[in-house]
């Protein structure tokens, strides 16, 4: 019994490899190494003493698609992660996150729809809710029109998945990930952004580092506490050990419906000022930043209800916010030492 995890070599398909390595399960990897690299597989061996099988493949290519199908044949379960996720670069090249995005969906359902059961992890993302009505956000919460490209494929995939499983043996499971922040204690894996970091955390650690001058707080003028974006920054490691505990429900055939839906993360909102500080914390020294407008299309505060994930799921988060950059930290220090 194999594992697909499509997106394997990338930040939260890497340590969840290693979380489903840890508990016995045999992986294969698809990647494309258009936003990762080949070394990452070493990263996760040197973890768990365990090679995976990785398959170099572009999934916007059917026929590769097709042909990986009939190689592996004892595919018990599909975690998906591989998909284009900078909201802004989504603004800039939409058809490019519509094909990538939408068209692998659609070849690996297409694969999955001819199997009498398939068991299906569908990476998607809080941006789906906008900004939610009410705090903290739970799985009812009204999907509002999306704010990019990139926020529309998640949502339209969502819906794909929906309409297939009705029809087929398809069981799913879409996992709306909140922040995902820090990296594998072991300091063997860890978020490896190409460029300049678009995402908060990796642009703090890069600052930390020298590599960067000084962080832009985009807005300091929001309805919140300190007048700084919230957010809800979950750990990686945690976010990686939902999937498998989701993966295990549906082998179980423990899922109450066809597709289920569960919000990953802390519960907790951080600001933008309690993120620079705990990264103070973290780091023991001081942190450049100054204040400078909104970013367009930020909205102002997102954290996530657990009740489900903890009473459905049965699952709940472990590391603190001073944890999860403590790891982003040891992560960006070790790799900028290599
Ligand atoms: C967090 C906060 C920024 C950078 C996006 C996607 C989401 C997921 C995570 C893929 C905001 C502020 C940031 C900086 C800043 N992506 N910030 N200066 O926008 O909440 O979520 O990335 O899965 O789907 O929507 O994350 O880290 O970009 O921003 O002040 O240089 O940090 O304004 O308030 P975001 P982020």
């Amino acid at each position: 019994m194999k594992i697909l995890v499509t997106g394997g070599l990338g930040f939260i398909g890497s340590h969840t490899v290693v979380e489903l390595q840890n508990v016995g399960y045999e992986v294969v990897i698809i990647d494309n190494l258009s936003n990762s690299s080949e070394d990452v597989v070493n990263g996760i061996v040197a973890i768990t003493g365990k090679k995976p099988i990785f398959e170099k493949l572009d999934l916007r290519e059917k026929a590769a698609v097709e042909n990986f199908f009939e190689k592996y044949t004892d595919i018990a379960g599909v975690i998906h992660f591989a998909a284009s996720k900078a909201v802004g670069e989504s603004v800039t090249n939409p058809l490019l996150y519509y094909e990538n995005n939408i068209s692998t969906l659609i070849y690996l359902l297409q694969e999955l729809q001819k199997k009498d059961d398939a068991n299906f992890i569908f990476s998607s993302s809080c941006t789906v809710y906008g900004q939610a009505d009410v705090m903290p956000i739970d799985e009812n919460a009204a999907i509002k029109p999306a704010m990019s490209p990139y926020g529309n494929t998640k949502q339209i995939g969502e819906e794909i998945i929906t309409d297939v499983a009705k029809v087929s043996g398809i069981n799913a499971i879409l996992l709306r990930y909140f922040n995902p922040i820090g990296a594998h204690p072991s300091g063997e894996i860890g978020e490896l952004p190409i460029g300049v970091p678009q995402n908060l955390v990796p642009f703090i650690t890069q600052t930390g580092i020298g590599l960067r001058k000084e962080l832009m707080v985009y807005g300091d003028d929001y309805p919140t506490p300190d007048g700084t974006c919230i957010r809800d920054y979950i750990h990686v490691v945690d976010l990686a050990k939902a999937h498998v505990v989701a993966l295990q429900r549906l082998l179980d055939k423990k899922n109450a419906e066809k597709v289920e839906t569960f919000n990953l993360g802390t519960g907790v909102g951080s600001s933008v000022l309690e993120v620079i500080k705990s990264f103070e914390k973290v780091s023991d020294k001081p942190f450049p930043f100054k204040i400078v407008a909104r970013r367009e299309g930020d909205v102002t505060q997102a954290y996530a209800s657990t009740d489900k994930a903890n009473n459905v799921l049965g699952w709940k988060t472990e590391s603190s916010l001073d944890e999860a950059m403590d790891s982003a930290w040891k992560w960006e220090t070790k790799i900028r030492n290599k």
